[in-house]
């Protein structure tokens, strides 16, 4: 008995060190591919088995797959094969000493693995809802005894409980930066949509601003997050009239006064959200008319009371108003815009703006020169 409950000491010690070290390469890896490797590894090693693989379910071609090692391709198989197929569709586990004796296996892999399957484990991955989302399978106990135990079957399901939070989370959040990209690009899209100009202005101010941003010395985490939401700067023009929006001359004083809103309505759209990029673009179109002088709109904000990053998205959106044609404007030529921001220096733009602005000019202008 004695020697029994060491023998349990020693194996939950053993499988404990290999959680603790396994958990914070699994915590910090983002990309869904090296995680199911290291999970498949880490149950592996849990269970001491030759092979372990972890399987997770496509319902839209009904199949299941698996990154193999050092395999460039995955590997897909029938929703229903073999012992994997059986552990989705009963939702149970399975503990097979030899599986040729089993009719439920498939003994396809083996031939085209060209290897032999003894010992079998499968264990079903759960998601928050309950349904089924994968399998952890483990092939071929190495230790003398050759078969798996109970033990190792609740060794397994333990890693794969661990594996489904793990799994489902990494899929939340690449979701989510997906829908928030999209969401972006579309937003960038439609304030654009209405007005008549290229869809290139947007791209550029937003390349422009992370430039800028970056020899400003913003770290890059900065930089590209001014890089998604400077897109968004005039979002508020979806919210003005076309007659004003599209007119072909100058504004008159009145018309000007429903075009300045465009800045509030924009921080105002994007405030409405809770996500934080899209509050940090509120903040850009909110601010993107201010003035280093403090003569701009909406609130006349003067030197570092402006945003940074609005600072930086002004300096983008002039530097392509003045080069781009506009409904109401030519083109300037490449030396007016250049004095253009000499002269605005200190007054329209923060002076160190536009000092590393002319000290990039020529990679920044290049664009401007092949159109
Ligand atoms: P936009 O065409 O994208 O211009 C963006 C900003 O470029 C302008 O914001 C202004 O800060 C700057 N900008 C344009 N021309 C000059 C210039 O000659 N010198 C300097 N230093 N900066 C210049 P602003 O003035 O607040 O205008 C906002 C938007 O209002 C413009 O966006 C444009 O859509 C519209 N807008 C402005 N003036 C006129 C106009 O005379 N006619 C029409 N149809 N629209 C206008
Ligand atoms: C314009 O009125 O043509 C553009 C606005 C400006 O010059 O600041
Ligand atoms: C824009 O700056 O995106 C649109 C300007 C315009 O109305 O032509
Ligand atoms: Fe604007
Ligand atoms: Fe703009």
């Amino acid at each position: 008995m004695a020697d029994w409950s060491a023998q349990f000491a020693a194996e939950s010690q053993r499988i404990l060190e290999l959680l603790f070290s396994y958990m914070p390469k699994i915590a910090a890896e983002r990309n869904l591919n090296n995680l199911l490797m290291l999970m498949a590894n880490m149950g592996r090693s849990i269970v001491q088995a030759d092979r372990c693989s972890l399987w997770l379910v496509d319902e839209e071609k009904k199949e299941l797959w698996t990154k193999v090692a050092h395999g460039v391709d995955e590997l897909r198989i029938p929703l229903t094969a073999g012992f994997v197929g059986y552990s989705v569709s009963t939702r149970e586990p399975l503990l097979i000493a030899d599986a040729y004796k089993d009719p439920r296996f498939d003994r396809r892999s083996d031939e085209k693995t060209n290897y032999h399957t003894t010992s079998v484990m499968t264990v079903p991955l759960f998601d928050s809802e309950g349904k089924v989302m994968g399998v952890f399978q483990a092939i071929n106990k190495v230790t003398e005894e050759k078969v798996f135990s109970e033990d190792d079957l609740n060794h397994l399901a333990l890693t794969a409980v661990y594996s489904a939070k793990t799994v489902e989370s990494a899929r939340l959040t690449s979701e989510l930066e997906a829908t928030q990209r999209e969401i972006i690009h579309i937003l960038g899209e439609a304030s654009e949509y209405r007005s008549q100009e290229t869809g290139d202005h947007i791209q550029r101010v937003s390349e422009i601003s992370y430039q800028l941003a970056k020899w400003m010395g913003l770290p890059e985490e900065d930089a590209d997050r001014i890089r998604l939401a400077t897109p968004m700067h005039d979002l508020g023009k979806i919210g003005i009239p076309d007659a004003v929006l599209n007119k072909p001359g100058r504004l008159t004083d009145i018309e000007f006064g429903v075009m300045k809103s465009h800045s509030i309505i924009g921080e105002e759209m994007l405030n409405a959200s809770k996500r934080k990029l899209l509050r940090f673009a509120a903040v850009i179109a909110g601010s993107h008319h201010e003035r280093w002088d403090g003569k701009g709109y909406p609130r006349g904000l003067k030197g570092e009371d402006i945003p940074l990053a609005a600072r930086i998205c002004a300096v983008a959106d002039v530097l392509d108003a003045l080069s781009s044609p506009r409904c109401y404007k030519e083109p300037w030529p490449e030396d007016r815009v250049r004095e253009e921001f000499v002269k605005q220096r200190g007054l329209q733009f923060q002076p160190e703006l536009v000092d590393v602005l002319l000290e990039h000019w020529d990679e920044i202008y290049a664009p401007y020169r092949i159109r």
